[in-house]
Parts: structure tokens; sequence; C-alpha cells
């Protein structure tokens, strides 16, 4: 009989392959048919991500379509907007996202091993990868200049910045995401965007072995080094913890699930990797709830199960924290992230996100990323990296 984790991947398969749209000569997978009817940029290199288990041919065209939205000087938008009639409406954001195309690149190599798509869409990352050296890094960390580039549109990191208090439609986030001139002040250094942008500077190291470019390939390592060092100077407070910072490099040091991405770039040392996962991520005061991870610590007071990116559970963010975990040889605790995340799934479906304590779903149904929990399962099975 097939088991239960089986059957979670058959799921993911049958729901991303439904959520795939050709709209003017573009395929690729909207986040859920219910609401997010677009593109998006992570939602996309999540979804090729997964796809790569199921579909190789779909996975590479779900990054050439994301990469198709590029815009001339090489930024790639968090959202591209297609109209319901098939004209493709020159509408994308100005902002992007956190950086994965590299790393959905690099993954959906390792699967299908195909060097010509590699080699077909290696320019296109390196242009994003110049784009983003020159107007999103200051001295070597990452800068996101609002909160829709965060990916976690209403994090609590915002707060103090934006002084007001912030939900999924402020006008003047909207302003600053959309309107060509409008000024981005909202700007912090992000200790998560960094690592995810270390962690796809080593892929595009790897990318650019693969074909053939070692010049690039040393120059991706070497910047590699510079942004890990960076982000333990600047980033590093005195627990031991990296926190982003203001442009000011005024630490912003409430407890998020950004506390654990260092674990996916490789940057914390093992003794510290150890200190992170044992006091704060198997503290059943702070991020080990029923249903983990909470996006913000149940300790803070700005903790909300329900609150849009305030406190429920996203899978994105497991899938993320499992690559960590295996990464640091965290074994036990990953396949027990595994089992919580398996339980909300069981229990409520693939769902935009989850009350971390109850695993009740919330938001959009039939969403795309949190089939990578099948990601989760399959990538340990096969032992890819
Ligand atoms: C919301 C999320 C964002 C995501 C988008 C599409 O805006 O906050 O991270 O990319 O929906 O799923």
């Amino acid at each position: 009989m097939r088991n239960e984790k089986e059957a979670i991947a058959e799921a993911a398969k049958k729901l991303l392959l439904a959520n795939r749209r050709t709209v003017a000569g573009h395929t690729f997978t909207i986040p859920s048919p219910y609401e997010y009817r677009h593109q998006w940029l992570w939602d996309s290199c999540f979804h090729a991500i997964v796809l790569r288990h199921f579909d190789i041919n779909a996975a590479e065209g779900e990054l050439k379509s994301l990469l198709a939205s590029q815009h001339r000087d090489g930024m790639i938008p968090h959202e591209s907007k297609y109209s319901l009639f098939g004209t493709l409406l020159p509408f994308t954001s100005r902002v992007t996202q956190p950086p994965f195309a590299a790393r959905a690149a690099w993954d959906v190599y390792s699967k299908g091993k195909n060097k010509e798509f590699l080699k077909e869409i290696f320019p296109k990352l390196e242009a994003y990868h110049n784009w983003l050296r020159k107007h999103r890094e200051e001295g070597n960390v990452l800068k996101v200049v609002e909160s829709d580039e965060s990916g976690e549109d209403n994090s609590v990191l915002w707060d103090d910045i934006y002084k007001i208090p912030i939900h999924k439609f402020t006008y003047l986030r909207w302003f600053a995401t959309y309107v060509p001139m409008f000024p981005q002040w909202a700007i912090i250094k992000s200790a998560k965007a960094t690592s995810i942008y270390a962690d796809a500077v080593d892929c595009m190291a790897q990318i650019s072995r693969a074909v053939g470019q070692l010049k690039a390939a040393r120059a991706y390592d070497k910047r590699k080094r510079a942004i890990t060092a960076a982000m333990r100077k600047l980033f590093r407070a005195e627990d031991g913890l990296l926190y982003s910072t203001t442009m000011r490099n005024k630490h912003i040091t409430y407890k998020t699930n950004s506390i654990f991405a260092p674990l996916f770039s490789g940057t914390f040392t093992r003794k510290e990797a150890k200190t992170c996962v044992e006091d704060h991520l198997v503290n059943e005061k702070e991020f080990w709830t029923p249903y983990a991870i909470p996006t913000v610590s149940i300790s803070e007071r700005k903790f909300s199960a329900g609150g849009y990116w305030r406190g429920p559970m996203w899978i994105n963010i497991n899938w993320m924290l499992h690559r960590g975990l295996l990464r640091y040889g965290f074994k036990t605790v990953a396949a027990e992230l595994l089992e919580k995340t398996v339980a909300a799934v069981k229990k409520s479906g693939f769902r935009e996100y989850y009350n971390p304590i109850t695993g009740a779903g919330i938001g959009a149904k039939q969403f795309g990323w949190s089939t990578l929990v099948a990601d989760m399962i399959l990538d340990k099975q096969q032992g890819f990296k």
C-alpha cells in the first residue's frame, strides 16, 4: 500500500500540473486558481523545484517563462501580470523578490542534466545577478527596498520603519511596489534575503562551472566569501544570531523565522548552528509549535497565529529550514519538521498558510508552493543537494 508521503507527493504533482496556464505564449504555474492568478518570482522558483520531480520539461519551462519577464536592465520583477484575455500586458512590478532563480535553476539542472537549458538561461541569470549587485548590494549584503520585495509582505520587521500598522493592502506599499518613480524609503539590509542571495551566488558558481565559464565561477566563489564575511560582521548581534538592520545598521531584533536563514546559506559555524537550533528552533516557547514553524516566535508580543506573515506557518519557510538542517546534519530535527509539515497538509490540504498551533489552513486554496513538502519528501529519499 502506498504510504501517506507518497500520496502527498502524488497530490502535489496533480495540483501543480492543474495550476499551469498558458497565456500569451507563456506557460507558467499560478499560485492558486482562487487568488493570485499571475506569475510571481519566488513562487515560480518553488514550483520549478517541485515540478522537476514529476515533469522536467514543465520545470524548465516554468523558469524560462519567469525569465521572459526580465526587464532590460536585468531585474526580475516580483510579479508579472498577464491579461485574462491572453494579451501580455507590459505590467510588472518594480521590485524583485528573494533571489531564488539561480537555486531553482541549479536544482532543476541537477535533476534533468539538460546542459542546453542551463546554457540558454545562464546569460539571463548573470544579468539578474549583475543587477542585484548594482542595485541591491550595499557593503556586500542585500538591501530589500520595501516589504513586498522580501516576499513576507506584512512582516513585523517593517513595523518600526513604516511607523503605521501595515497590512496587505497598505497604499504606500502599493505605490512603492508598482508605481514608477515613487520613492522607496522603507529599506532594510536583510539578513534573510542576503542568506538566500549567498546561496544563489553559490549556485551561480556551480552553474558557471557546468557551462564552462570558469572565470565567472571563480568570481562567484569570491563573492560568496565576501558576502559571508559581511553578513557575519553586520548582522551578528550579541546573542550570536543574525538580524536584519536598518540602513543605519541598527539591528531589528524581532525573533522571526529569519534567524534560521543562515542555516540555509551555511553562514553559521557548526557551534552557532547548534545553539540556534537547540535554543530557539526546538524550543516550545519559541518556534517548536505543534505545526511548526511559526513565521514569528510565539514568545514575541507581535505574534499572531492567523496574522498574515505575522505568526502562521508557511511551507516555503519550512522547506528552507529543512534544507538548512540537513546541511548541518540535524537529521532528526529535519525529520521532525517534515512530520509536522506533513501533518498540516494531511489535516488541511495545500493551503497558503497554516495556524501553527492548530494546523488549520488559512488563505488561498490549492496553493502552489505548499507542494514544497513533496520536495522535502523526495529530496530526502533521492538525495539531491
Ligand atoms: C503574496 C505573498 C508573496 C507571494 C504572492 C503570490 O503576496 O506575500 O510572497 O509571492 O502572494 O503567492
